[in-house]
């Protein structure tokens, strides 16, 4: 039996209206000093007006040596706490469970932003454009960063927050941990998959140890990101899985290429190289996903879809939920339109197309250099 996108659901106990997620997306519209504007307020609580089951916030940060763009949400103090309460209600009001997405940069925050040199697991350098060379994390250092991702649960959870997912995924900090070639650790973080999962699966434990019992902990990791740079290989992804589920995950969010499809082409973009297409197509790896995790663990996956039959693919394909990014910086109403059977147009967008649907003069900058997204 097929499940229909507009299917009530549940997770961890939590009634979802249907089976739609606004993806995390980052839109630089907060304040510099990670405080929530009314940019950011205004546009993620138009998405859940517009009928998303989820609504997820941009990469939020937990430490400031882990800022990675210009107005970037922060969790990582008790000033950010008024805001996110503010955005939580709103989400709530219209009828989303709310999500925060937690992380941290690593090599990828500069020291434009956070006054120091980058850390990540090892000493790095990388051949790539602008990058800062980063020093290798102590163990005191790991520990306080563990210890601030459960600090940002906490206080998502007492902004009332509904969920907060880890960002274990595209090129960030606890990828970086996971990554065979990145991670030269010969510490207790390193060496095996074991241990170079060690990071991410103490994140998950203190998440869920500092949070109630009706709190929603999920993870998010994206199989097949461009290596050496970060990241697990399909093979090693589907391997921690069972371990994200014993630490006590509710939902894994997979970010893929292709999450309807099969065989799609090998490319590049921002977020993704998929290095083995085939293994990474959402028709292929989500059944495997889901054979592997219990029913217990959702399962949500995001990833190049638009359309309704697309949607309803990804959910065929084992999914819980559809995660979208770009078709939900398009139409703030994705959800309601698949339900009308309203048309979904594909990027580029105008600028006025994207006021309109609620994005300020700085998001709609930003989605320029996106290569085509904005009409010119
Ligand atoms: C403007 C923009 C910002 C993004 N920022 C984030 C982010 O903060 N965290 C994250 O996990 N993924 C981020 N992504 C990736 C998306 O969540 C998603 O995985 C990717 O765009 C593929 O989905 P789509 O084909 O529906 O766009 C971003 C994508 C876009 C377009």
């Amino acid at each position: 039996m097929t499940t229909d996108v507009f299917t009530p659901w549940d997770i961890r106990g939590r009634n979802v209206r249907n089976r739609t997620v606004l993806a995390a997306m980052t839109n630089k519209q907060s304040y510099d000093n990670g405080e929530l504007s009314d940019e950011e307020l205004r546009w993620l609580a138009l998405r859940a007006e517009g009928g998303f089951g989820v609504v997820t916030t941009c990469a939020a940060n937990v430490l400031p040596t882990g800022r990675t763009w210009d107005g970037e949400l922060g969790v990582y103090d008790e000033r950010h706490v008024p805001g996110l309460a503010r955005l939580a209600a709103a989400l709530r009001d219209a009828g989303a469970l709310s999500l925060c997405q937690i992380f941290h940069g690593g090599y990828r925050s500069p020291r434009r932003l956070t006054g120091g040199q980058p850390v990540s697991a090892s000493d790095i350098t990388l051949d790539i454009d602008s990058f800062e060379p980063a020093r290798a994390m102590s163990r005191t250092e790991v520990r306080e960063c563990i210890e601030a991702f459960a600090a940002a649960a906490e206080r998502c959870e007492r902004a009332g927050f509904d969920a907060v997912e880890i960002h274990g995924a595209h090129t960030f900090l606890i990828t970086q941990f996971l990554s065979k070639e990145l991670n030269r650790r010969d510490d207790e973080y390193g060496g095996s998959l074991e241990n170079r999962y060690r990071f991410l699966g103490e994140i998950v434990r203190e998440c869920r140890a500092r949070t109630g019992d009706a709190f929603i902990v999920g993870v998010r990791l994206s199989p097949g990101v461009p290596r050496p740079h970060a990241g697990l290989s399909p093979e090693e992804t589907l391997e921690i899985l069972p371990w994200v589920e014993d630490d006590g995950a509710d939902f894994v969010h997979l970010s893929l290429k292709n999450a309807a499809g099969v065989a799609s082409a090998a490319r590049t973009d921002r977020t993704h190289t998929v290095a083995e297409p085939e293994a990474t197509d959402g028709a292929l790896f989500i059944p495997k996903a889901r054979e592997i995790l219990s029913e217990r663990v959702r399962l949500f996956a995001c990833g190049g879809v638009f359309l309704l039959e697309q949607a309803e693919q990804v959910l065929a394909n084992g999914a819980d939920a559809v995660a979208v990014a770009r078709a939900g910086i398009g139409h703030a109403d994705w959800p309601k339109r698949l339900a009308d059977r309203r048309p979904i147009d594909r990027p580029p967008y105008t600028a006025e197309r994207l006021a309109d649907q609620g994005l300020s003069p700085t998001f709609i900058e930003y989605m320029r250099g996106w290569s085509g997204f904005v009409a010119a």
